[in-house]
């Protein structure tokens, strides 16, 4: 199997990731994995994003942003940063949020707000989560240990991927915030079984299931975006695969990880996860109303509205497009959750304006922790929380309770 074949396998966001600390392998001749970042055609960027590097404190997402372009090899924050395909699904991820427009009541101003909530029972400090994010030891060294223990000192949960390239008990040796644990499924149930059995001993709190998988991204083919042999070897024996020698070839490896993952199971499969595990349930890739409606029928505790940050399919819509449909629909029975495009504290204030419990943010952390570890991380949670917090003081919000649809623009409401 050749690199192109490796970069599919990664883009199938099927455990691909691993890492053992340190960038990329070089992939000779042309070793894009070590070029430093260049500028690109703006067409490749979400017109959102710009590259300028702060002077001085970096003060929002875009700034961390153009902190880990200038750190990472190219190929790395190629893969953080692209969408699929045209990318029309990641730019309108940002757009549409844009687009939404609060309306504040005048006179009603509070000093402070305050940011506390429960997530599935779970109280947490802020309403602004963690999501799975694979490979993250590729953006700094600490990887997932770091963003655990920046998502514990903050008061959030943490969403572990299966990829995240650290074991579910390393991740939780590292701090005891609360954790959910986001399952890629091994095509042997008897490992998926162990791997539910080991985050529920490890004291994760909930299970995700992802089921928009597999990524198609132009960047990672382009770049041939490759992971060194040894982080393979480690991801696949923390997943609990047994058969993995010493001796293999990387191509060997990438030939065992592509048939190892189940990328097509249906809805049984919460039967099945139901029969072995008494955690919450939560389903993440949802953006028909329809689905949302099955996964609250069949009992699931909370639907994650997501397109994966337009990484899989190019063209569906943005999720706060279809959030308020879909909070329509699951009519309170289950939690709704929403990422995708999430980069500032209003767009927070928005998710939950249209009944989101909560947001989770991806590429936002990756950057923080690609620019600055652990410390990175907590401070783009310090930033979101803070604009947060000045937008629902604006709003007269001084609880996250008193966030309602009312203080969105809809031509016929106000
Ligand atoms: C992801 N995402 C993801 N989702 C998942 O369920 N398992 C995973 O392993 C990954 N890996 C991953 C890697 C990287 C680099 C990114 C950026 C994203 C998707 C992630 O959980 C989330 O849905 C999106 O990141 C949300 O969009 P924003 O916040 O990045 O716009």
């Amino acid at each position: 199997m050749d690199r192109r074949d490796f970069g599919k396998l990664i883009a199938a966001g099927a455990g691909g990731h691993v890492l053992a600390g340190g960038a990329a392998k070089a992939d000779p001749p042309a070793d894009p994995n070590t070029t430093p970042t260049k500028a690109r055609d703006a067409a490749d960027l979400p017109a959102s994003e710009t590259d300028r590097t702060p002077q001085g404190e970096p003060v929002s997402v875009a700034d961390f942003r153009a902190l880990a372009k200038a750190r990472l090899p190219r190929p790395t924050f190629d893969y953080i940063e692209t969408g699929s395909t045209d990318q029309v699904t990641l730019r309108e991820n940002v757009e549409a949020f844009r687009r939404v427009q609060l309306l504040p009541p005048i006179l009603a101003g509070v000093p402070e707000a305050d940011l506390s909530t429960t997530v599935l029972g779970t109280p947490v400090k802020l309403p602004i989560l963690l999501a799975p994010v694979a490979a993250q030891r590729m953006y700094h060294p600490e990887g997932a240990l770091a963003a655990a223990r920046a998502a514990a000192a903050m008061g959030t949960v943490f969403g572990v991927s299966s990829s995240a390239a650290s074991s579910i008990e390393e991740i939780a040796r590292a701090a005891d915030g609360p954790r959910w644990y986001q399952l890629y499924v091994p095509r042997d149930r008897g490992i998926a079984k162990q791997l539910v059995e080991r985050a529920e001993r490890a004291g994760y709190k909930a299970l995700v299931l992802t089921v928009d998988l597999g990524e198609y991204k132009d960047a990672d083919r382009r770049n041939r975006f490759t992971l060194p042999r040894e982080m393979l070897v480690k991801h696949l024996r923390d997943v609990g695969f047994s058969g993995i020698r010493d001796d293999m070839t990387q191509d060997e490896l990438i030939a065992f990880n592509s048939k190892a993952w189940d990328l097509t199971f249906g809805w049984e499969i919460f039967d099945w996860l139901r029969s072995i595990t008494k955690l919450p349930l939560l389903i993440k890739g949802v953006l028909r109303p329809k689905d949302a409606r099955q996964a609250v029928s069949i009992g699931l505790d909370g639907v994650v509205v997501s397109n994966h940050g337009g990484r899989r399919l190019d063209g569906v819509p943005a999720s706060i497009t279809m959030l308020p449909h879909i909070v329509q629909t699951v009519a309170g029975e289950a939690e709704v959750f929403l990422d995708s495009g999430v980069r500032r504290g209003a767009d927070v204030l928005k998710a939950l304006a249209y009944g989101a419990r909560a947001v989770l943010i991806g590429r936002a952390y990756a950057w923080g922790l690609a620019a600055d570890g652990e410390a990175g991380v907590r401070k783009i949670l310090e930033l979101l929380r803070d604009e947060l917090q000045s937008a629902m003081t604006a709003c007269g919000c001084s609880k996250i309770a008193q966030i309602n649809r009312e203080l969105i623009w809809e031509d016929s409401a106000q």
